[in-house]
Formats: structure tokens, sequence, C-alpha cells
């Protein structure tokens, strides 16, 4: 691995890098485990079943940087590379998703740069999943750095699909054969279908014993 220093960011070693984003992740990590806790004095629920968080590694980093043809330089991965720092937030329901997106926005040292919607959008591959990148101000001692995080949030059952589909593309190199994915779209549309069916099946559990409710 090779990256050439560069101060142009104030972030000038791979070191820094991983410090800087480690705590972007921890902050954000944090948040979304006061608001899961909030939620469930509140309301008696959590909207978050899990998160899992991960740095990107120098080689795929600077794959990606190649890919895009950018050299390999600390001040290309920091402008260019927007999941460094990536962090995917685990719910119950596709209603949780708009939820968790929107209580994320709200926050205000979050700066939301860009969203990508694929539960109303979903690929062509049959992909679902809701993607924010943000920044967090990461407090250092003698200045602050707003860090880049890349946020994917979605159901359980998206993520079961996705990692299959994830393994699926890495095996074959990205050229699956057609048959498996027709059965991989055929699968996300199942998905959804139990997705939309839990969702309602919860709404009416949730109404049972409210006046104008289900008995
Ligand atoms: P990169 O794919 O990271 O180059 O970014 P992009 O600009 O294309 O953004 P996008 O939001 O489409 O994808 C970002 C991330 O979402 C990927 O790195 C994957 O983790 C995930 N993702 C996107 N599309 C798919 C997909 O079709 N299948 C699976 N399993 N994951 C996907
Ligand atoms: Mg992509």
């Amino acid at each position: 691995m090779e990256l050439k220093a560069d101060n142009g960011e104030g972030i000038d070693s791979w070191r820094e890098v991983t410090l800087i984003y480690n705590a972007a992740l921890r902050q954000i990590e944090t948040r979304m485990e006061i608001l899961n806790d909030e939620f469930q004095h509140v309301h008696q629920y959590n909207p978050i079943e899990h998160i899992k968080s991960r740095i990107k590694t120098p080689e795929s980093i600077v794959k990606k940087l190649k890919r895009h043809q950018y050299e390999s330089t600390i001040d290309n991965m920091v402008k260019y590379i927007n999941d460094i720092a990536g962090i995917r937030i685990i719910c119950s329901f596709t209603s949780d998703i708009y939820r968790i997106a929107d209580m994320i926005a709200e926050q205000r040292d979050i700066r939301v740069l860009a969203v990508k919607d694929y539960i109303t959008f979903p690929k062509a591959s049959g992909y679902k999943s809701y993607h924010m990148i943000v920044t967090v101000p990461v407090y250092l001692s003698d200045r602050t750095v707003d860090a880049k995080v890349e946020i994917q949030i979605r159901t359980v059952a998206m993520d079961f699909w996705a990692s299959l589909e994830h393994k699926i593309h890495y095996k074959f190199e990205g050229d699956a054969p057609e048959y498996i994915r027709n059965e991989l779209v055929e699968c996300a549309r199942l998905v959804s279908d139990l997705d939309d069916r839990m969702l309602e099946l919860n709404n009416k559990i949730q109404n049972i014993g409210k006046p104008g409710g289900g008995q």
C-alpha cells in the first residue's frame, strides 16, 4: 500500500485518517444507541436491531481510487472516497428506516451531503437500502475535522438478501450467470413482500387493545 502524504485537507497520514474515521464511526454508533434507548423509553420498542461498522481497508481504498483514476494520496482519499467509514443500521421494519434517517438528519451538527433511496427506487439487481453520506465533527486537541461517514439503513430481510448477493457478486467477479441473477431478482421480490407483510402484521398487533383497533 502506497499513500503519498499530503497536507491539503488537514489530514496528513494514514494513521491520522484511521483515528479520525474511527472516532466518527464511534460517534454515529453512540448516537444511534442513544436514539434507540430513547425510543424504547418513549414507545416501548427498539427500531434498531443491530449496527455494524467498518473502516475500509487501505487496499480497497487504493483500488477504488485507481478505478476512478485518482492518484493514491491522502488528499484524494479524503476528498473522493465517501465510504472510508461505513456504518450499517439494521432495523425490523421499512417504516423504521425513514424514521431513523429523519432522526439522523435532524441532529444539529450532522450534515447530510447526499441521500440515495434504494427503497423507493431499488436497483435493477433488486438491491434495497437507504444510503446517506453525512459529515460529523470530530473534535481533536487543536482543531475540529468534519469526517464523512456512509450510513446504510435497511431491514433484516434486505440485509440477508444483500449479504448473499454480495457473496455471489464476489464469487463470479460481478458476472453471475443469468439464471442466478434472475433468481436473485425473484428473491428480492419475496423480501419486499415479506417486509410489507411483517409491517402490516406488526401494525395490526400494535392496534390491538387501542380504541378502534382490532379486538
Ligand atoms: P460504490 O459502490 O461504493 O463505489 O459507491 P456508489 O457511488 O456506487 O454508491 P452506492 O450507494 O450505489 O453503493 C454504496 C454501497 O452500497 C456499496 O459499497 C455496497 O456496500 C452497497 N451496495 C450498492 N449496491 C449494491 C448491490 O447491488 N448489492 C449489494 N449487495 N450491495 C450494494
Ligand atoms: Mg456502487
